[in-house]
């Protein structure tokens, strides 16, 4: 069975669909509907079916597969309506406001028998590939740190992201995406206990800035910075093992792994402060360390539009599945408390 796609939400995202879904076979795109009238007429131009209203959307028998992309505050009740008319539902990033509107979600999807899953497509960015590649591989022996950062420097949430009530601030924007990298490659059922710090730097109503630190049931810990207003970028990943070190720049494949030959005699450096002499943190000598390339993974979003497309046909799971998007949402629900109290959550 091909997949025909009706989009809820034709802004910014329902145009990326309508560009990006279309590149796997199978897969097409053909209705919209949209609570701004232009948004609708513009459909119709591009020769999509335009709906005007909800109720004719939902009865139209055009798409077997609705995406919702609207502000984050209404995915609930229209992921809901459309379950409730029998279409399996792909929801945007966050998915909900709530952990009650997540389980209200996949209840939902149950009792209509109908697939759902959300659009967790930062699995596929390539700098989280090549992280995950390097630790499913294990070379870099015991990984004891993370560090997954994001620094922008417009300082700026734009439109409804600015805006609590639509579910505006970092947290929902990018942090649902860092900790759906981090668990999708260590596990689902990885993280401990939760810190995290948010400040509003720039934008008045929402946090712009926050700090995350995941204590890890394997004893590693993960630090998560994402920030609108960080002048001189850190890279984006830096992962800390006992035979080495990744770092990662970047969204591309710019870094390296580093890594010390043992083989080589250490040359004995002293590093000067303008208060006195450190061995420790003197650098290495050049003929110890080993940098090399970092791995090169395939990073291919076409393979999430490819296993909804077979998912839907009942011949492949979801690769986003709805218990693990509950569990990331477990550690964001944690997140917020501990911003809001200071302390640290156990999960
Ligand atoms: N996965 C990603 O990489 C990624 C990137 C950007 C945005 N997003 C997510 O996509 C969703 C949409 O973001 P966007 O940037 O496209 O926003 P947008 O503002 O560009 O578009 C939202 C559209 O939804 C419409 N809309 C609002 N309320 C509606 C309703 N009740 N019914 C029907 N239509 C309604 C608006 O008129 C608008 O056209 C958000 O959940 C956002 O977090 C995901």
């Amino acid at each position: 069975m091909a997949i025909r796609l009706g989009i809820i939400g034709f802004g910014y995202m329902g145009h990326w669909h309508l560009k990006n879904a279309p590149r796997v076979e199978g897969v097409e795109v053909v209705a919209a509907y949209d609570i701004n009238p232009e948004k609708v007429a513009e459909a119709r131009e591009i020769g999509l079916a335009g709906f005007d209203t909800l109720e004719d959307f939902l009865k139209s028998d055009l798409f077997n597969l609705v995406l919702v992309a609207t502000p984050n505050d209404r995915h609930c009740e229209l992921v809901c309506a459309a379950l409730n008319a029998g279409k399996n539902v792909i929801c945007e990033k966050p998915v909900a406001m709530s952990m009650a509107e997540l389980d209200l979600m996949i209840d939902t999807a149950k009792k209509n028998n109908v697939l759902f899953t959300v659009h967790q497509n930062r699995r596929w960015d390539k700098d989280f590939r090549i992280v995950k590649a390097l630790w499913d591989s294990g070379e870099l022996g015991h990984v004891y740190a993370i560090h997954s950062r994001l620094h922008g420097a417009r300082g700026a949430m734009f439109g409804w992201r600015a805006e609590p009530e639509h579910g505006g601030g970092m947290i929902y924007d990018w942090g649902v995406h860092f900790v759906d990298q981090l668990l999708f490659m260590m596990g689902f059922d990885c993280v401990k206990s939760v810190f995290c710090k948010t400040e509003k730097v720039k934008t008045p109503e929402v946090e712009d800035y926050f700090f995350l630190l995941l204590d890890l049931k394997n004893g590693a810990h993960v630090q998560m910075e994402i920030g609108t207003w960080v002048l001189k970028p850190m890279p984006r990943w830096l992962v800390l093992g006992e035979k080495g070190t990744a770092y990662v720049n970047d969204f591309t494949r710019s870094g390296g792994v580093i890594s010390v030959d043992e083989s080589v005699e250490p040359e004995v450096i002293v590093a000067m402060t303008t208060s006195g002499p450190t061995r420790t943190f003197a650098p290495r000598g050049k003929k110890e360390i080993v940098e090399r390339e970092l791995p090169d993974p395939p990073a291919d979003l076409t393979e999430y539009y490819a296993n909804l497309r077979d998912a839907v046909d009942g011949k492949a799971e979801l690769i986003v599945k709805p218990e693990q998007v509950r569990a990331v949402f477990r550690v964001l629900e944690a997140a917020f408390e501990s911003a809001r109290t200071g302390k640290m959550i156990e999960l």
